[in-house]
């Protein structure tokens, strides 16, 4: 009798785990991870001061666009390496009532007089260091414009309200953290020959601030309060606009008066597809994130992930032929729709992805070189930090900005105190060369005045039912495709609660170099086994820094940080 009341209450408790399971993916005890958890509102982004003040505006009655505002222009003030507003970037925001998400596209575009041959010497070769470390790298910056107009159109602070933390913070300074030395320290060599950067961002003997000493930035105040006064036009125009074309004249850069003024961020229909009975929205062109990440979705689709097992040899093997094809296809086909036809519908549609799924033998590696791009339909009418936020509401916003590299092109606007972006090097110097992240490019990346260079960040929003289910997105160059992919499947084939999700290994495949990078943490059995399927196998440091949220059906709010960043935080209440 106590026998088949222990078997009766082991068979309860397994049917309550598989009904947690099958509710959403939640489930918390027993597990290692474990995320931060909240009702009313919550924020994950790379800083904590950032989570701090969006909070804040979360608790005032302040709703997720103006929490991600702030965070954005705080994160422009605590962490100079990748929060910017010399850069530009994504916001997905996919409103809590279930109608239509929305994306804004605050990409950079190249300056008028920016041409193809641009980064190339006489002989064709590409000269990387102008297409990086140059004035001639940076594109016209978007993300005031972009979060000016997320406010305006859904927000309810005015742009003064929401710059006041990012003023305050910049101001009075900060305490840093040991991360912000660390990055500094390290870029030290690149940043100061600039001397309005060693002059921003390091102290009077050349070293950097140290972690718990307040690091001040008034030159960047100043530029901000510009904004709080004028608005976009405290930007693009006036003062901060002078500042930005002096500092390109004396350096040969491209940007002018006329190009600030004319910069416009786009609105946009976000890229949609469907995973296993969930709806997943992403960004579309001029970024090849959502994109391809719908694509490589839609290949796996057909293999049985969940029972082939997390991080197996079997699963990663089929993550990475699919990861191959869609890099083929991103090398040849994206580009900035505003400039060239992308046969999105076909990259993105379920047909395509099961011609594609035939070449994959589930015991062989297909080497790069056989790989061609496919042939997607036919081409249709046109068309590096994250932080995710939720709001009391269930309102979502996933925002991705960046300006390229850790501290962009290296180069302070004399006078305005924050850095330029080096985002042209994300264009295709020569079709065929690859940028800083070994991607390779061809004509419908080439440079063109105006057009903006094709991106790989990919703030996604996951549905189910039509509710708001999944907030997230990651920095990490061509990685930032995977690493999102891979949250994804870990959530919806492997039911990792958001944490768990966020913090496992993760492995990533872009076709070209033809090599899986691996991070720590994947046994070298499933190494073994992937090598003798015909795989280069090679370690990396940690991929991305993904920001999460997961809603819960009954509304509660799961924040995933990344723990591959010390400041990364997921705050709520
Ligand atoms: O837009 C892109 O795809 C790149 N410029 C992003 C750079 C990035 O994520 C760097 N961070 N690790």
């Amino acid at each position: 009798m106590r026998r088949l009341w222990g078997l009766t209450a082991a068979l309860i408790a397994l049917l309550a785990l598989n009904a947690a399971y099958a509710s959403n993916q939640a489930i918390l005890e027993g597990e290692r991870f474990h995320p931060v958890q909240a009702t009313q509102g919550m924020v994950a982004t790379s800083h904590t001061l950032a989570s701090e003040v969006a909070l804040q505006v979360l608790k005032d009655g302040g709703n997720a666009i103006d929490a991600a505002v702030v965070a954005g222009f705080a994160l422009a003030v605590t962490q100079p390496r990748s929060g910017n507003i010399g850069g530009g970037g994504f916001l997905l925001y996919a409103p809590g009532d279930g109608s239509a998400p929305e994306a804004i596209d605050y990409r950079e575009t190249a300056p008028a007089s920016a041409s193809e041959t641009m980064f190339q010497d006489d002989d064709g070769n590409v000269v990387s260091q102008r297409s990086r470390f140059s004035h001639q790298a940076a594109g016209v910056p978007g993300t005031v414009a972009g979060l000016a107009l997320a406010l305006e159109r859904h927000g309810t602070l005015s742009l003064r309200e929401a710059l006041a933390p990012a003023i305050r913070l910049a101001q009075e300074g900060f305490v840093v953290p040991h991360r912000f030395t660390e990055g500094l320290e390290q870029a030290r060599e690149r940043l100061q020959r600039w001397p309005a950067t060693k002059a921003t961002f390091y102290k009077e003997d050349g070293s950097a601030p140290q972690p718990g000493e307040v690091f001040k930035q008034p030159d960047l105040a100043d530029t901000l309060k510009r904004i709080a006064e004028h608005g976009p036009e405290g930007f693009y125009q006036g003062k901060t606009a002078q500042l930005i074309v002096d500092e390109m004249q004396r350096h040969d850069g491209l940007i002018t008066l006329d190009d600030l003024k004319a910069y416009r961020p786009a609105v946009r229909h976000p890229v949609h597809g469907q995973y296993r009975g969930y709806d997943i929205y992403s960004m579309s062109p001029p970024s090849s994130g959502g994109t391809h990440i719908i694509q490589i979705l839609n290949i796996l689709e057909g293999f049985p992930i969940t029972e082939m097992g997390h991080n197996s040899a079997a699963t990663i093997h089929h993550m990475a032929e699919a990861m191959k094809l869609a890099y083929a296809d991103r090398a040849e086909y994206l580009g900035d729709t505003d400039f060239v036809e992308v046969p999105l519908r076909g990259l993105t549609s379920r047909a395509y992805a099961a011609e594609l799924r035939k070449g994959i033998n589930p015991d062989k590696a297909r080497p790069a070189s056989d790989i061609k791009p496919g042939q997607p339909a036919a081409h249709e009418s046109p068309e590096t930090t994250h932080f995710s936020v939720v709001d009391r509401w269930g309102n979502a916003v996933s925002n991705t900005y960046t300006i390229n590299f850790s501290y962009g092109s290296g180069i302070t606007v004399a006078g305005a105190g924050f850095l330029l972006n080096n985002e042209m090097d994300d264009f295709s110097a020569k079709p065929g060369e690859p940028n800083a992240y070994g991607l390779i490019g061809g004509e419908a990346n080439k440079i063109q005045p105006g057009k903006r260079m094709l991106s790989s960040m990919s703030p996604t929003v996951v549905r189910k039912d039509n509710r708001n289910f999944l907030v997230t997105g990651s920095p990490g160059g061509s990685r930032i495709i995977t690493t999102t992919l891979q949250v994804l499947m870990n959530v919806i084939d492997h039911n990792m609660n958001i944490q768990t999700a966020v913090a496992a290994p993760r492995i990533h495949h872009q076709w070209l170099p033809d090599e899986i990078r691996m991070e720590q943490g994947i046994s070298p059995d499933t190494v073994r086994l992937l090598e003798a399927k015909g795989h280069e196998v090679t370690t990396s440091t940690a991929m991305g820094a993904i920001q999460s949220i997961m809603i819960g059906e009954d509304g509660t709010l799961y924040g995933g940080a990344d723990p591959r960043r010390s400041t990364s935080s997921a705050m709520g209440f």
